[in-house]
């Protein structure tokens, strides 16, 4: 399986990301992750991708396409991927397919712009794998813990309720006509974001057909 998941900041795609790849054995691959990999190591590059991130913009589409067909190549990624965050505008869909990536499916997931401040105000992400909880909708076993490694759990700093609202206008200006674009393919599949994660996980397996 290869597959895109396309929504909203906050939509639960790094979530659900998770869930796919534990059911199917493949990895999850989230450009927000890397570019925040790459903040952490304090680099000019990583000191320019912070700038972008913390104010809620995208990076730009060359920077973001050299970053994907590196990850691609390495060998976990020879049974399929999953691919959270990417691509998130027109050209870098279009790149995509310039690069031979041929998707089974794209995933859009459906969440109210209401219910997003709610879910990103009290996320929570591990420093060392990235896997994300939620203080209330899906708290670790031991608070400030990661559940799978024992890393320390953390704010996101572009989770500030200003930098939330210009995420979502990036969102709906430059991302979402993708879902036209995969449409037109025939690609695209949705699935709502219900209150429980698992309803939610249902939901996207069934769409799925896994
Ligand atoms: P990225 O890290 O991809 O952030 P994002 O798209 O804004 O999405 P999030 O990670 O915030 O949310 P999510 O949809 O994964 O939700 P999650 O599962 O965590 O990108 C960050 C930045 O990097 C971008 O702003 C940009 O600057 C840059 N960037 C990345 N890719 C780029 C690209 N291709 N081009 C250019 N720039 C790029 O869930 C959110 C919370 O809700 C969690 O706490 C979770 O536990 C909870 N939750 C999830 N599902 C549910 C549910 N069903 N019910 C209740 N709570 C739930």
């Amino acid at each position: 399986m290869k597959l895109i998941i396309l929504g909203a900041p906050g939509s639960g795609k790094g979530t659900q990301a998770e869930k796919i790849s534990q059911k199917l054995g493949i990895p999850a691959i989230s450009t927000g992750a890397i570019i925040r990999e790459t903040v952490a190591e304090g680099t000019p590059a990583g000191k320019a991708a912070q700038k972008y991130i913390e104010s809620g913009n995208l990076l730009p589409d060359d920077v973001i396409i050299a970053m994907i067909e590196e990850r691609l190549a390495q060998p976990d990624c020879s049974n399929g991927y999953i691919l959270d965050g990417f691509p998130r505008t027109l050209p870098q869909a279009e790149a995509a397919e310039k690069m031979g990536i041929e998707v089974d499916k794209v995933l859009s997931m459906e969440v109210a712009d209401s219910a997003i401040v709610e879910r990103l105000s009290g996320r929570r992400e591990c420093e060392a794998c990235h896997t994300p909880y939620h203080v209330l909708f899906n708290a670790p076993a031991k608070e400030n813990v990661c559940d799978k490694c024992a890393g320390r759990l953390i704010c996101r700093k572009d989770d500030e309720p200003e930098t939330i609202q210009k995420r979502l206008n990036v969102y709906h200006t430059q991302t979402e006509p993708l879902k036209e674009f995969y449409e037109k393919k025939g690609l695209l599949v949705t699935a709502r974001g219900h209150e429980e994660i698992s309803d939610t996980t249902k939901e996207v397996f069934s769409v799925l057909g896994i």
